[in-house]
């Protein structure tokens, strides 16, 4: 199978425990490449309008808050069935429901504060990598 592509953010709540390093190579051994990475502040306009497919959710404006409230790693990650491995190696939103091993299970201190986002499909990969880089960014 032909490598594919998705997108990763390291949250600020693992940037603040200085976790990018880690959180990064949990990813690589998982067979994922990391072809572009940036440590941004994000701004609010940009998080409310990254999150914006959950904006009636109760928790988006808390959401929005801690998004902004440091800086984040964002990532295009590049591997075989990407944004499956991906999420594979994440584990669960929640951490009190994801398994051992996963970033998740090992660094997330709440459902909030979840250390990791990754997309769910090839279709919101595409569109979230372009939120945030340029193709001339990405350097496989
Ligand atoms: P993420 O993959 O970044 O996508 C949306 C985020 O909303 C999710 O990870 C969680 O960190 C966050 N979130 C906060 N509260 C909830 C909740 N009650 N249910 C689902 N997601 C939540």
């Amino acid at each position: 199978m032909a490598a594919t592509r998705t997108f990763s953010i390291i949250k600020p709540d693992a940037t603040r425990r200085n976790l990018t390093g880690a959180v990064t190579k949990m990813l690589e051994d998982a067979g994922l490449r990391v072809v572009a990475s940036k440590r941004i502040q994000m701004s609010r306009e940009q998080a409310e309008g990254f999150y914006e497919v959950h904006k009636d959710r109760p928790f988006y404006g808390e959401l929005v808050d801690f998004m902004v409230s440091g800086p984040v790693v964002v990532q295009v990650l590049e591997g075989e069935d990407a944004v499956k491995r991906n999420r594979d190696v994440m584990g669960a939103t929640n951490p009190a429901d994801a398994e051992e091993g996963t970033i998740r299970k090992t660094y997330a201190e709440s459902i909030e504060a979840n250390s990791v986002h990754g997309s769910d499909s090839d279709e919101n990969a595409a569109n979230e990598i372009k939120f945030f880089f340029d193709e001339d960014e990405i350097v496989g």
